[in-house]
């Protein structure tokens, strides 16, 4: 077993291999037209704008990933008290654009008390800047590095509310495709009690039937029908195996499926399931089973994050947490 500390499958090793899986691919091609986006691009990408870093005070570094890094920093707002934000900043690169243009498009459609809130946005000639509700506690990737695995009760409160979040989502037929433990943060310092759903950079949205043949996401958080060209539906049930995954490793303080460098050894793994909990591990029965339910091979057996809250290990949720629960009205952003 893989413990969680060794570096997480990235985006080169991704699109390496989504070359070598192109050519395994077995679905037909669809005669579905591509979804038509529900933002106009041009509208948001004005490079004219050039705002940029003189709207910030000094920059404190959050996180990084594959395309940006992330600030802790002060936006300057004339005769206001600055305003703390996060800010992520996407220099100008190849998937930089469509990147940061899927996460204006989600933040434009959904909203979540668990879905990180977008303040503002802006392009200048260098850079994409998203600027963000900052989190202090960290991504829960870093944390099981840190502290490794968490509380059965912890995991259950913390799951609860990434499966409504993306309930959310999944309602307005937008799928995350990324989600994963570096992409979910505490609000809090040293407080698990409430979490953000962060990086919208590979979300989509998506028709039921439309056939999506892009290997975006990370490996190790596939489901098997990623390895295929899976459906608009079954992008949603991917999306809840990946809660599966994320489950397991916070239980487990354990990577779910790993291959190294292997590709194949790593997708045979998942095709198989093949996970193992450690022996000494002690969990509920309903935990096991409500796992289970996330991570079926065959998506049409695969939970919806719908049947997923209704299942009994969800039912010691507090009532009070479950009521808290609630749709913010949409808000309008100056771009
Ligand atoms: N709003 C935020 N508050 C606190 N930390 C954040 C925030 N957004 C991102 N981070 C940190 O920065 C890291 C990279 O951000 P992310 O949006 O995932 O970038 P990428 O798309 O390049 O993966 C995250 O894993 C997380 O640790
Ligand atoms: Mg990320």
């Amino acid at each position: 077993m893989t413990e969680m500390n060794q570096s997480p499958t990235d985006k080169k090793q991704q699109q390496q291999l989504s070359e070598s899986e192109s050519d395994t691919s077995t679905t037909d091609e669809t005669a579905t037209p591509p979804p038509q986006s529900p933002v106009n691009y041009d509208i948001i990408i004005n490079k004219h704008t050039d705002r940029g870093r003189s709207l910030y005070t000094t920059f404190k570094k959050l996180g990084e990933g594959s395309l940006a890094n992330v600030y802790k920093t002060d936006r300057i707002i004339l005769n206001h008290p600055n305003r703390r934000c996060a800010l992520k900043i996407f220099p100008h690169q190849e998937l930089a654009g469509p990147s940061f243009c899927s996460e204006l498009i989600l933040f434009k459609n959904v909203s979540h008390p668990n879905i990180i809130k977008m303040f503002d946005a802006h392009v200048d000639p260098k850079y994409f800047y998203l600027e963000m509700e900052a989190c202090a506690g960290g991504d829960i990737f870093t944390n099981i590095c840190k502290k490794g695995k968490m509380e059965e009760e912890i995991v259950k409160n913390i799951i609860f509310k990434i499966i409504d979040a993306v309930r959310c989502l999944h309602e307005k037929d937008f799928v995350h495709r990324d989600l994963k433990c570096e992409n979910i943060v505490f609000v809090r310092k040293n407080d698990m009690t409430d979490i953000r759903l962060i990086d919208f950079g590979e979300s989509l949205h998506v028709q039921s039937t439309h056939i999506y043949d892009e290997m975006v996401g990370t490996p190790c958080y596939f489901a098997p029908e990623r390895f295929r060209r899976p459906s608009g539906d079954e992008l949603k049930k991917s999306d809840v195996w990946s809660i599966g995954v994320i489950m397991f490793e916070m239980l487990t303080g354990f990577r779910c499926f790993y291959g190294g460098d292997d590709e194949q050894k790593l997708q045979s793994k998942i095709m198989n399931k093949a996970m193992k909990w450690p022996a000494n591990l002690i969990i509920s029965e309903d935990a096991k089973d409500f796992l289970d339910n996330l991570m079926k091979i065959d998506p049409l057996k695969r939970f919806s994050c719908q049947q997923a809250l209704e299942h009994k290990w969800m039912n010691t949720i507090q009532l009070q947490q479950k009521t808290k629960t609630f749709y913010n009205p949409r808000i309008v952003y100056t771009l």
